[in-house]
């Protein structure tokens, strides 16, 4: 089976952007980010492909970008789809002709909000600070999803990553 996960960073009060950008600066969160999705198909919304391109000058490399768009948007380097249904069905399909088990669903907030019924798996980083952003994270029900993993981090800021799964029976039907 090919697990959809997501992989987001998230304020205590859920907040994960600001003027289409992150709100912070953490370089082991994009280390980790970096090394759970290389390889593997992600997804994303219009405006974070932008912000990834503002910031890169690219798409992310070594990765099948798909860029969910409603408005005829073009993506130079990659795949726009219409609909979080058929994003997920390319992705999957694209994971299968490679022998990947994994795609990800990478942000932002409106494409989270699509996707989580759907989730297997949600790695997290919580970030321990309040921050006041235009971009929240949907509020997760609780008892769909069991902590696997935790690590605490100190710094400035301090952050945790967090493994979450779903609890099986909460899954609605495909993508
Ligand atoms: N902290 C993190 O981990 C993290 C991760 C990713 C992003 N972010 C942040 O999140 C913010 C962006 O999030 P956002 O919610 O504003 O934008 P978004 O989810 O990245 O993209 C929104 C766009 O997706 C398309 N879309 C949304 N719903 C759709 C649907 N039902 N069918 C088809 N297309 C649909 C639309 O594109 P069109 O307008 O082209 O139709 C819409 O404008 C930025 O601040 C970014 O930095 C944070």
């Amino acid at each position: 089976m090919i697990k959809t996960s997501a992989i987001i960073a998230a304020s205590e009060n859920n907040c994960i952007g600001l003027e289409n950008d992150l709100p912070w600066h953490i370089p082991q969160d994009l280390k980790r980010f970096k090394s759970l999705t290389m390889g593997k198909p992600v997804i994303m919304g219009r405006k974070t492909f932008e912000s990834i391109v503002a910031r890169l000058g690219k798409p992310l490399p070594g990765r099948d970008n798909l860029v969910i768009s409603r408005s005829g948007f073009e993506a130079g380097g990659a795949l726009v789809c219409p609909d979080i249904e058929s994003a997920v069905a390319k992705a999957k399909n694209l994971a299968e002709e490679k022998g990947l088990d994994e795609v990800f669903i990478i942000g932002g907030a409106q494409i989270y909000e699509l996707a989580i019924p759907f989730l297997d798996h949600f790695y997290l980083t919580r970030v321990h600070i309040v921050v006041n952003g235009d971009a929240f994270l949907p509020a997760l029900n609780e008892q769909d999803w069991r902590e696997i993993e935790r690590d605490d981090i100190d710094g400035t800021p301090s952050f945790s990553f967090i493994t979450l799964e779903r609890v099986s029976a909460s899954r609605q039907v495909a993508p």
